[in-house]
């Protein structure tokens, strides 16, 4: 990613504002837009002008600090309630409500009082520091996850799904951040890029970070990856996560359950990156992860054209959940798991638990 390119920044102290890359007009225009306020940070959030699981989270917690700029009585309640406004713009990314449990347990401390601009440091520390974080944890994720892919031979086909890189994330990505460092540790993988249907993540955004990277990839639409696989074109495939359930199982982009099952039936491995703010030890299966269903016309009149009759019945999920049996591994920032069980997980994934109560 050029350096100039911030996919989300706050600009100012604590009386500043968010600055947002908007997606929505990517690979076309580079545009930024500054959100002032926390409805416009649930706006950019709901359409997707920021989005990828641990991004909503850090807009969101950038978020809670705009809502109490400007307030001078009741400011925990009001940063309560942005917290609880913000929790509901999208369902099934568990990085969203974890980041602002996490603002909401600043809110708690006893040692914070409802002065506004002690709470309003504090508050805007703890954003920074999961912003922080997160840059840190997806360069872990890059290291660890390398181990699984750098034995493949130069040049070696990886099937990608969605976007995971620098646009989804605080730092370099999750999935695409193992693809940036085996690059960087000299190997010349050729990425094939699902195009990510509806809405062409993989298309608009992963296609463009790629080619920014200077990285070989191939895009395809996602109703070919079965035949790139059969060609023998994919040694490998990787992908992110909106959230992880307690035995393994992962919501994320809808597309991926079929890239998983299309991968076992080809025998080649199937691998997921994620922070370990994306799991959910709270759920014991991908059963109970709550799908968000988005509107009819991201189907019916995508991008503005229309491509299907008037009145049809559309079901539109934004995600759907791979079974834990066909995930090879799980990259987090502390490292591989594998294999993908329920007892791997607990070893693996300490989430510190922040009990969190509504003021
Ligand atoms: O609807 P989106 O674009 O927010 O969906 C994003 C994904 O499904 C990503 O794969 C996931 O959030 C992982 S991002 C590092």
């Amino acid at each position: 990613m050029p350096q100039q390119i911030k996919t989300l920044c706050w600009v100012g102290n604590i009386d500043g504002h968010l600055r947002l890359l908007d997606q929505t007009q990517l690979p076309v225009t580079l545009a930024y837009v500054d959100c002032r306020t926390v409805e416009d940070v649930s706006e950019a959030i709901c359409s997707l002008r920021v989005r990828g699981a641990p991004a909503i989270g850090i807009a969101a917690a950038y978020g809670v600090c705009l809502a109490i700029q400007h307030a001078e009585h009741n400011i925990k309640l009001r940063a309560c309630e942005a917290c609880e406004y913000l929790a509901a713009s999208r369902p099934t990314a568990v990085n969203l409500a974890w980041a602002l449990d996490r603002m909401r347990y600043v809110l708690q401390q006893e040692s914070v009082d409802n002065n506004s601009r002690e709470l309003a440091k504090r508050l805007l520390g703890e954003a920074c520091a999961i912003h922080q974080e997160d840059r840190q944890q997806c360069a872990s994720i890059g290291r660890h996850g390398v181990k699984l892919l750098n034995s493949l031979p130069q040049g070696a086909g990886i099937l990608t799904h969605c976007n995971t890189g620098a646009l989804a994330t605080g730092g370099d990505g999750t999935a695409l951040a193992v693809i940036f460092a085996l690059a960087d540790a000299g190997a010349k993988p050729h990425v094939f890029v699902d195009e990510t249907r509806p809405l062409l993540q993989g298309a608009r955004l992963t296609a463009w970070e790629l080619k920014q990277r200077g990285i070989e990839a191939t895009l395809i639409c996602d109703s070919m990856a079965a035949q790139v696989m059969k060609e023998g074109r994919v040694a490998a495939c990787i992908t992110g996560a909106d959230r992880i359930a307690a035995n393994g199982d992962t919501a994320n982009k809808i597309g991926t359950y079929g890239v998983a099952t299309l991968a076992q039936a080809h025998g080649i491995p199937f691998y997921v990156a994620a922070p370990t703010s994306t799991f959910d030890l709270t759920l014991d299966s991908g059963d109970l992860i709550p799908i968000e269903e988005r509107g009819a016309s991201e189907i019916t009149c995508g991008f503005g054209k229309v491509t299907a009759p008037d009145q049809i019945a559309v079901y539109n999920p934004a995600f759907d959940v791979t079974p834990k049996e066909l995930i090879s591994a799980i990259v987090t920032e502390l490292g591989v798991i594998q294999p993908v069980s329920t007892q791997e997980i607990a070893n693996s994934v300490f989430i510190p638990e922040r009990k969190v109560k509504v003021l």
